[in-house]
């Protein structure tokens, strides 16, 4: 195999080429280019502690910052050639910085190794990746809470073991899913505030000798403060598998909610219907329309999941500080973060689309079987222990069964004096729902007030 060039940055002490094969194995530029304006702005202020500390001249400051901007706009517009030869975005920057202004360029790396220069633009891409992520997980619940706010009053079983349970509101289904989100986003939130430390300063792995200003750096690039321990700043990559767990979990309450939403598209079900905008057909039969975007959001979840595996596994068994496996903790991070945004963006657009089929709804909530427990809590109202209560209600389940006689048909007091005339008016759906009022309960007051609640929260931001 042909060799290449070692890259200018450190062929120094080698007299043989690098194997072109050892270049292809151990490139990241094909993926972590991505970096390049995190890079930018890391490389800008590192160069301005540099002249702050008379290692660079004002005028070399500018022209480093000048030349690092430009390059960002030629990134940005087509016009740099990366080269795999150069391995990666911190290395391709700097080679094309010094051809383009020269010696000043062969400046910039003083005081500085990739190492906490990667630790630094990945925690930048983060906060980054963060920001976008929550503003879509809002603009997801904003859709879920407009289905809610549609179908407030829409009564249809709440399930436990996919058997139909207690009555509850199409509302109170969806604002469970607002909840979770809501979570994803403190999630988000807390891994954002741990990550944002600047780790730049922290060197190979144990500074400098030549201590820039790391706190102004840290200041120009947001963030917070600076990071205490140099080894543990290289070798620290917990801020990434935090996301990528946030983003597995946030993936695998959507995934639960694309799984209701199959099942309630189902012929079976029917309580849902897709527009046809996010539904497919089948090549085969002509009646099909697939949910395929729920199927995939299930099936990108196991990705996600995936990707958080991948990473913890990569690091368990590495010694301090860097290792070279760090670098493979970029495909699994863009991989998540760009799924995510992906499913959140397309499942808004789902929902906000998605009508209920409420004469399937109210045919499914009309059951009387889903007020068996309501007649137990007649019952205990009456004084019969719950047990007790149970089981009468459970005799009279049995019997409405066997006689093929809806639970509302039968006659209570025969089966026990216990019941009273009023027994029946427990089969009052309207009733059942409304005396569900304990808060986090589905009365349609409490599903509106919290309608409410969320449209405020929401709408604040
Ligand atoms: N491409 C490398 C990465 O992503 C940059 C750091 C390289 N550092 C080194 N000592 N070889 O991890």
């Amino acid at each position: 195999m042909p060799g290449l060039n070692p890259p200018a940055m450190w062929k120094g002490r080698f007299s043989q080429d690098t194997s072109s094969l050892v270049q292809q194995f151990g490139e990241s530029i094909s993926y972590d280019w991505r970096l390049f304006p995190h890079d930018i702005a890391g490389s800008i202020a590192h160069a301005r502690a540099q002249k702050t500390l008379g290692l660079l001249t004002d005028d070399e400051f500018s022209q480093i910052e000048s030349g690092l901007l430009e390059i960002k706009a030629d990134i940005i517009s087509g016009n740099f050639e990366f080269k795999t030869s150069l391995e990666d975005i911190h290395m391709n920057i700097e080679a094309e910085l010094t051809k383009r202004i020269g010696p000043a360029g062969a400046k910039l790396h003083t005081a500085r190794s990739r190492n906490d220069q990667v630790a630094t633009d990945t925690r930048l891409y983060c906060r980054t990746g963060i920001d976008g992520l929550l503003l879509e997980i809002t603009a997801l619940q904003l859709a879920l809470l407009d289905r809610a706010e549609t179908y407030a009053a829409t009564v249809i079983p709440g399930y436990t073991h996919l058997q139909r349970g207690q009555p509850v509101t199409a509302g109170h289904h969806f604002l469970a899913y607002v909840e979770m989100l809501e979570r994803d986003k403190s999630r988000l939130g807390d891994c954002r505030k741990r990550l944002n430390i600047s780790p730049l300063g922290s060197g190979a792995l144990a500074g400098s000798t030549i201590n820039l200003d790391r706190h102004a750096i840290a200041a120009e690039l947001g963030f917070d403060g600076v990071t205490h321990n140099s080894m543990d700043a290289i070798a620290d990559r917990d801020y990434i598998a935090e996301l990528l767990f946030v983003v597995s979990l946030c993936g695998a309450h959507l995934s639960r909610l694309s799984e209701d939403l199959i099942l309630w598209c189902t012929a079976e079900f029917g309580f849902a219907s897709l527009s046809d905008a996010h539904t497919t057909g089948s090549s085969l039969m002509p009646q099909k329309k697939n949910p395929d975007v729920c199927e995939l959001t299930r099936g990108k979840t196991g990705r996600l999941v995936g990707n958080l595996m991948n990473l913890l596994v990569a690091l368990k068994g590495l010694p301090l500080t860097y290792n070279r496996d760090l670098q493979e903790d970029k495909p699994p991070l863009f991989d998540s973060v760009d799924t995510l945004r992906l499913i959140l963006a397309v499942n808004t657009e789902m929902i906000s689309a998605m009508k209920l089929r409420e004469d399937k709804c109210r045919a499914a909530a009309a059951d009387p079987m889903l007020l068996a427990t309501d007649l137990a809590d007649y019952l205990v109202k009456t004084g019969v222990p719950f047990r007790h209560a149970h089981e009468l209600v459970g005799k009279a389940v049995a019997q409405a069964i066997a006689t093929k006689t809806p639970l509302d048909q039968l006659d209570l007091a025969a089966i026990d004096p216990a019941y009273g005339p009023d027994a029946k008016d427990v089969f009052s759906l309207e009733r059942a729902l409304e005396s569900r009022s304990n808060p986090g309960a589905p009365s349609i007051a409490n599903v509106r007030a919290e309608i409410a609640r969320w449209n405020a929260l929401l709408q604040q931001g």
